[in-house]
């Protein structure tokens, strides 16, 4: 099987497990926040961070499928991250997964009320797992909550966009130290959690986790700077969401910092850090290691 093929059936059952936990039969009154929810988590998206999930799972012999309900949970949580980053409050955007985003659909307040509702509802199936467990693992999906919670919270993605959002408009740009801190929460930590939950249900030990945690950072790195470029060289069309928004926003970014030509270079370096923790793992995985090369490159 291609790489290529690999890709689209992980894709598509990533999809399916999102369905079955991001489609909600019993409505009411509240049928509007569920209604923006579901246009927001099927909009489209790469679905990277269950994928990569999964992948550790099975990386480490992960057994039955209570990885699914953290793919899910997974997923909720990132589309929540950019349905409030799309605010008129924070980056102000229009176009989102090649959609209106679920401000300009909904209205604000709607919006707001969604990503709360994602978030909640994240955690709400991510408990799931403890009752599709094995007595032996449940102390792993106690483990994983933690890391879920973490990762997205002030010491992992909220936390960067916290400083991401408050150095906006600044006279003077931000050193490179101060823009890593920012990628490393904003970006790296979802990114680092999908892979350290992985293998986290799978059982596997602290000291794998915690280099997958490395590979995480440095892959999440490499995405933001790669995400900048796009916001740079891309089309609206090609990327299903503005280009430009960084310069509007009047964001420091690795193009404004270090130029193209910079930050193309600083793509390739952070991956072949991530690579480099990759290798040194017990386990292999030939497609987690083209998946995380696939990403120096994307188009969107
Ligand atoms: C967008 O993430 C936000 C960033 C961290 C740059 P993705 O590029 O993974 O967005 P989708 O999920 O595919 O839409
Ligand atoms: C990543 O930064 C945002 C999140 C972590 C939610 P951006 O603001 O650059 O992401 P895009 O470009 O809007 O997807
Ligand atoms: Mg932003
Ligand atoms: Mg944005
Ligand atoms: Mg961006």
């Amino acid at each position: 099987m291609t790489f290529e093929h690999e890709l689209e059936q992980k894709h598509h059952r990533a999809e399916e497990i999102l369905k079955r936990y991001g489609v909600f039969k019993d409505v009411s009154y509240q049928k509007t926040v569920m209604e923006a929810m579901e246009y927001s988590l099927f909009a489209g998206g790469k679905r990277l961070r269950p994928i990569l999930l999964s992948e550790t799972f099975q990386m480490f012999h992960g057994q039955g499928n209570v990885d699914e309900p953290f793919m899910a949970a997974m997923e909720m949580i990132h589309t929540y991250s950019l349905v409030h980053d799309d605010l008129p409050a924070m980056d102000n955007d229009e176009y989102r997964r090649g959609k209106k985003t679920t401000h300009a659909v909904y209205g604000e307040d709607m919006a707001i009320l969604t990503g709360d509702a994602l978030l909640n509802r994240a955690f709400e199936t991510a408990g799931l797992a403890f009752d599709m467990a094995e007595d032996a693992s449940l102390r792993n999906v106690t483990r994983a909550m933690q890391i879920l919670s973490e990762k997205a919270g002030i010491y992992g993605m909220v936390g960067g966009q916290v400083f991401d959002v408050e150095a906006e408009n600044k006279a003077v740009p931000l050193t490179e130290e101060q823009l890593l801190f920012i990628y490393r929460l904003k970006t790296s930590a979802l990114i680092e959690a999908s892979l350290m939950i992985g293998a986290t249900l799978a059982g596997a030990k602290e000291e794998s986790v915690s280099l997958l945690e490395t590979v995480g950072r440095n892959v999440g790195i490499a995405f933001q700077i790669r995400d900048d470029i796009l916001d740079v060289t891309s089309t609206q069309e090609v990327l299903g969401k503005p280009i430009g928004s960084d310069e509007r926003n009047h964001k420091t970014t690795f193009v404004t910092l270090k130029g193209l030509a910079g930050a193309e270079a600083d793509v390739k370096a952070y991956t072949a850090k991530a690579q480099e923790a990759l290798a040194n793992l017990p386990c292999e995985s030939a497609f987690l290691k083209r998946l995380i090369d696939s990403l120096t490159d994307r188009i969107k």
